[in-house]
């Protein structure tokens, strides 16, 4: 049991995970393990027949949000880490094992986040793939051209962030997946959505993207332990000799358990195991309970911040200039100061929640020249009101200015 409680909290750490939630989030859960939480798929009675209708639910939901016209090609996982893990991994086993003579080639950027690089740089330091890393400019975008140029005839996979975790770009990811597409069509290209979605309009076959991962617990307003990967037709095709991914988990799924390998059809074929239906229950209600208006609200507190830091002295702030081209993610460094400083006089003396240091993307710091202490990262939500946002905007001129 939790032992104390935060009160009076101006929360500015939604791009970690949102909060609060819309209250329905927690209603549903509630009710959900009070009166149905069973597995769902595997048996006949009324109370597993609820858990499958809410997977169903929440699955064709979350296509909805994504823009996926198929919902069984919408895995569902424990988050965002998941998802890109199963893309990753799923693709290169597929690959090393039907073309055993040919290394494949791995592009990703920069400015991904650990749960993109690390899998990647695991198994190119395992020898089983070339991977090459495409830069960023001064602002934090990533250039097309570039992002082709460092493809080759054995690229098999092209990984880009729709918009950085801790700078907040929005990457040019449609024209990335359309460029590809066209002159490297035998290239799979993944979207890391898990800062997007639920926050931009998202759409994956606008995108181009062959595989797109998100978490719920972010924009989309639900609880931790549960996302999705959305897997496109050039990614997976079940019914092919070779289908392109191999999954990551095998197991018990709701259904056909004679097969002695796991059953090629999706959904299933990715999602072995007792999933999280409890998630599912709070995820659904979120996306049924979505604020109206989330983006112009959040980019009005982004325009007072932005514009505030700017003219406290010593703020250098890291990232995009154009709103339009940036999340709610404000991350600065003030001249002089250690962050984790910044940070903490924040949480102690004003009861503000940020997040500082590296926010697990390490190589889009190096980029920005904030490595290795990182930034000071203010993320404003759905639910920041006015009044907290201009507690921050004291506080910082407080503590900088002073
Ligand atoms: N990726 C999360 C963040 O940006 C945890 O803070």
């Amino acid at each position: 049991m939790i032992a104390t409680t935060c009160r009076n909290v101006a929360y500015f750490d939604n791009a970690a995970t949102s909060w609060p939630k819309p209250p329905q989030v927690a209603e549903a859960m509630a009710r959900f393990l009070n009166e149905s939480a069973c597995s769902p798929g595997r048996a006949l009675h009324c109370m597993a027949g609820q858990a499958t209708q809410l997977v169903n639910d929440t699955r064709s939901a979350v296509a909805g949000v994504i823009g996926a016209e198929d919902a069984s090609r919408v895995i569902l996982t424990s988050g965002a880490t998941d998802a890109l893990n199963i893309a990753i991994k799923g693709v290169i086993n597929a690959r090393l094992i039907a073309h055993k003579h040919i290394k494949p080639h791995v592009v990703f950027t920069v400015l991904e986040h650990n749960a993109i690089s690390r899998p990647i740089n695991e198994l190119t330091q395992l020898g089983l793939i070339d991977s090459t890393v495409v830069e960023c400019d001064e602002e934090g975008f990533v250039d097309v051209d570039a992002m082709l140029e460092a493809t080759n005839e054995r690229t098999v996979l092209v990984c880009c962030t729709h918009a950085s975790n801790a700078i907040g770009s929005i990457q040019p990811v449609a024209e990335i997946g359309a460029r590809l597409r066209s002159e490297r069509p035998d290239a799979l290209f993944c979207v890391d959505g898990a800062q997007t979605t639920g926050a931009l309009a998202v759409d994956v076959d606008a995108l181009n993207a062959d595989l797109f991962a998100f978490t719920g617990h972010k924009s989309l307003l639900g609880p931790t332990g549960v996302g999705g990967l959305f897997v496109g037709e050039r990614a997976y095709d079940p019914n092919s000799e070779s289908p392109g991914m191999l999954p990551l988990r095998q197991g018990g799924t709701a259904g056909d358990s004679v097969s002695p390998v796991t059953p090629r059809q999706l959904p299933m074929y990715f999602e072995a195991g007792t999933p999280n239906t409890l998630g599912m229950a709070g995820l659904l209600a979120a996306i049924e309970n979505a604020p109206a208006r989330a983006l112009e609200h959040e980019r009005e507190m982004v325009r007072r911040l932005t514009e505030h830091l700017r003219g406290l002295p010593g703020v250098r702030l890291v990232g995009p200039s154009d709103i339009k081209k940036r999340t709610a993610s404000v991350s600065f460094v003030v001249e002089g100061r250690s962050c984790p400083d910044i940070a903490g006089l924040l949480d102690e003396r004003y009861n503000i929640a940020v997040r500082t240091g590296l926010h697990c993307a390490p190589n889009a710091h190096r980029a920005m020249g904030t490595f290795p202490d990182g930034t000071v990262r203010l993320s404003p939500g759905a639910y920041t009101t006015v009044e907290e946002l201009d507690r921050v905007l004291a506080a910082l001129s407080d503590l900088l200015a002073g």
